[in-house]
């Protein structure tokens, strides 16, 4: 019964991927939806590869097309892509309305939810609707992009992770194909194994903004723990991937990343070098910090070539980052 019900949610995401896809083309959809993504230098192919579409402005357009195509609305609700009016539970209505559409696909390449970018500046509506938690769309499991990317991956033995859905597109239009997205959220355990499947290499591309920094530090150290090989590439402040990628053209945002590609204790040198000079205090705690995020590798070998880098690099005595990281490997038993 449990299989049945899944494979109805199946079913009811891959009907609300098609509507969408064919919104884009409709009056409403190409002067709204179309003119956004081609302005955002999306072309037909990327569209296409991504399952981009745009969910008609008004209260039930989906609904009416998945009752006339036979779905229960029971699933529908189940499947995140209709709610129930607050107070008024009889009444129901689209969860995604006037929205381009981005269908999130698992790793076989079935959509199991969207995400959805609003096209007006409107404040006090959030840019981006998600779907919700459903049996087939376990956020903490998923990747955006990870269908789009797993062969690159593997192939190229490298993982780019970045914050958005749009910089996952604009990354494959500059050629690079090997990049997921953890879409605005942190850094989890299931996420961390998926990206083990295919490489035990990841490169942290998150935002140039201070929430962008903070959030590439903690994943970082979640994926240190995970025991990948990690490195980060800090971009220009304001600039994502897709904006830095479009501001400079693939050639040079290939460049940038190669020249810019830091081993964490690099990235975290660079973070706070100028402070350095002025504060040793703060040169401690960043030391500190740094011991600490060495102390989360699981592998002792690694663990000790970092110490040794660790301590060149920042002018430390490598026996006291030992003792450190003793300390604090005893803390964590
Ligand atoms: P950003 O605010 O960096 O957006 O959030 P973005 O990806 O650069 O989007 P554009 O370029 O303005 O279109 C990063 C990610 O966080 C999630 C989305 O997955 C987004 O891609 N997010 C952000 C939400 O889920 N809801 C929001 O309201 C905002
Ligand atoms: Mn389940
Ligand atoms: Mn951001
Ligand atoms: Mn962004
Ligand atoms: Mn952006």
């Amino acid at each position: 019964l449990e299989q049945n019900e899944r494979e109805s949610l199946f079913i009811a995401l891959n009907f609300a991927k098609d509507f969408f896809v064919k919104n884009l083309q409709t009056e409403e959809g190409r002067s709204i939806g179309l003119s956004y993504f081609k302005e955002r230098g999306f072309n037909p192919q990327i569209i296409e590869k991504f399952d981009l579409g745009y969910a008609l402005d008004g209260w039930n357009h989906f609904l009416k097309a998945a009752n006339a195509a036979g779905f229960e609305e029971e699933i529908l609700l189940k499947a995140g892509l209709i709610l129930q009016k607050e107070g008024d539970p009889n009444r129901l209505y689209d969860r995604f309305r006037g929205r381009v559409t981005f269908a999130i696909h698992n790793i076989s390449g079935k959509p199991i939810g969207f995400g959805a970018r609003i096209l007006t500046k409107e404040k006090n509506q959030p840019k981006y609707i998600n779907s919700p938690e459903t049996p087939i769309y376990h956020k903490s499991d998923v990747l955006y992009g990870m269908f789009q990317a797993k062969k690159a991956i593997r192939d190229l033995d490298n993982c780019f992770l970045v914050e958005g859905y749009t910089d996952v597109i604009s990354m494959h239009l500059s050629g690079i194909e090997n990049v997921v997205s953890s879409s605005g959220t942190s850094l989890t355990e299931g996420q961390i194994k998926l990206i083990k499947r295919f490489t035990n290499q990841v490169t942290v591309l998150y935002d140039g903004d201070a929430a962008g920094i903070k959030a590439s530090i903690r994943g970082i150290d979640l994926l240190l723990e995970g025991g990948l090989n990690v490195k980060a590439v800090v971009f220009p402040d304001g600039d994502d991937p897709d904006s830095y990628s479009r501001k400079v053209g693939s050639q040079a945002f290939q460049d940038y990343l190669k020249e810019n590609s830091r081993d964490f204790i690099g990235f975290k040198i660079g973070l706070y070098q100028e402070e350095f000079a002025r504060d040793p205090i703060r040169k401690a705690e960043v030391i500190r910090e740094i011991v600490q995020s060495i102390g989360k590798i699981p592998d002792p070998i690694i663990r000790s070539v970092y110490a040794k880098e660790a301590s060149g690099l920042l002018q430390i005595e490598e026996e006291i980052i030992h003792s450190e990281l003793n300390k604090s490997l005893i803390k964590s038993q």
